[in-house]
């Protein structure tokens, strides 16, 4: 789904991917990793000679040896944002997962309207989608929000979207997506949510104010808990991006990602994704949909 690098890259003469060696494989692996959680199986390396190879040839450099002293020297945080930035897989589409959206629908919508009514819920809720890749996911959960608790309805909402590429952070504070992304939108939702591009932007839709108004952004690396930001969030979507860590970087971000759940919360993972190797007591209550199970007075996790 991405484009590759980005505009102002020139290729130096040379074309096509750079060789890599087996030691060069291991630095990188080790290096990605460390900075990211992200595991690059052996059999990523077409992957990492494809994604970086023109990043390579653009700063004048000729093999990946040069480059890796280059993204290691002091200093250079910012070619290790961009090397992460070529190295994120950020395909996404618009309600992606459908099951999550009607559970919110069915079951958490009606739920917390009944906890307002009971007085054991103010009107306020924050969401966070970790791993927010170009918007689509926090766009359409502001969407599905927005639907039951419209602007006047008393409701305060926040979607924080966060992840750590910077180039797919940007294009989701844009909001600005090619139109073809709209079918997996409801059209009801399209209508009240989405404008259609004009002239200059023919070709493509634009989140409205409405949207915009519920939404936030920020740079957090879940592989990093000190720069995650502070819970609690009613729900956490974390959907096809752990699946790509290490099992220790995995393990650990669930469990981090558990704790900034409230009792009543929800966490949301993608479809291939389950909880192993978190260390915190969580429910199982759909496919996919955890719940954080707090501990009883005995220092056991209630059923
Ligand atoms: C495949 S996309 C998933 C997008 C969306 N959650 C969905 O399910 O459609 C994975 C996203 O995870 C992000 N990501 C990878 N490693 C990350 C990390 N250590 N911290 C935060 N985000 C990360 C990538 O930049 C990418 O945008």
């Amino acid at each position: 789904m991405r484009a590759e690098g980005s505009s102002e890259e020139v290729s130096l003469p040379g074309v096509g991917p750079l060789p890599l060696t087996e030691r060069e494989f291991i630095l990188f692996q080790a290096l990605v990793e460390r900075e990211a959680g992200i595991h690059l199986g052996p059999s990523k390396q077409a992957l990492l000679v494809g994604r970086l190879s023109r990043r390579v040839r653009a700063l004048g450099l000729t093999s990946f040896g040069a480059y890796y002293r280059f993204v290691i020297a002091r200093g250079n945080e910012a070619e290790r944002v961009r090397m992460l930035d070529c190295l994120c897989t950020n395909e996404t589409h618009f309600f992606r997962e459908p099951e999550h959206f009607e559970f919110l629908r069915q079951r958490v919508f009606p739920e917390w309207m009944r906890r307002v009514a009971q007085g054991q819920m103010a009107r306020r809720v924050r969401v966070w989608s970790a791993g927010c890749s170009t918007g689509e996911e926090p766009y359409s959960l502001a969407m599905a929000l927005l639907s039951h608790f419209p602007p006047g309805s008393g409701w305060e909402l926040e979607v924080l979207a966060t992840d750590l590429s910077t180039w797919a952070l940007e294009r989701a504070r844009q909001g600005m997506w090619p139109l073809e992304k709209a079918v997996s939108i409801p059209r009801p939702m399209l209508r009240t949510f989405m404008l259609k591009g004009v002239r200059s932007q023919e070709g493509w839709m634009k989140a409205g104010a409405e949207l915009r108004s519920v939404l936030r952004f920020a740079r957090v690396n879940l592989s990093d808990e000190r720069s995650w930001p502070a819970g609690p969030f009613e729900l956490v979507f974390c959907r096809n991006v752990l699946i790509y860590f290490g099992a220790e970087a995995r393990a650990q971000a669930l469990s981090g990602l558990l704790r900034r759940l409230p009792p009543t919360g929800y966490l949301f993972l993608g479809h291939a994704e389950s909880l192993t190797g978190s260390a915190e007591p969580a429910r199982c209550v759909a496919p996919n949909i955890y719940c954080a199970r707090a501990p009883t007075a005995a220092g056991q996790a209630a059923p």
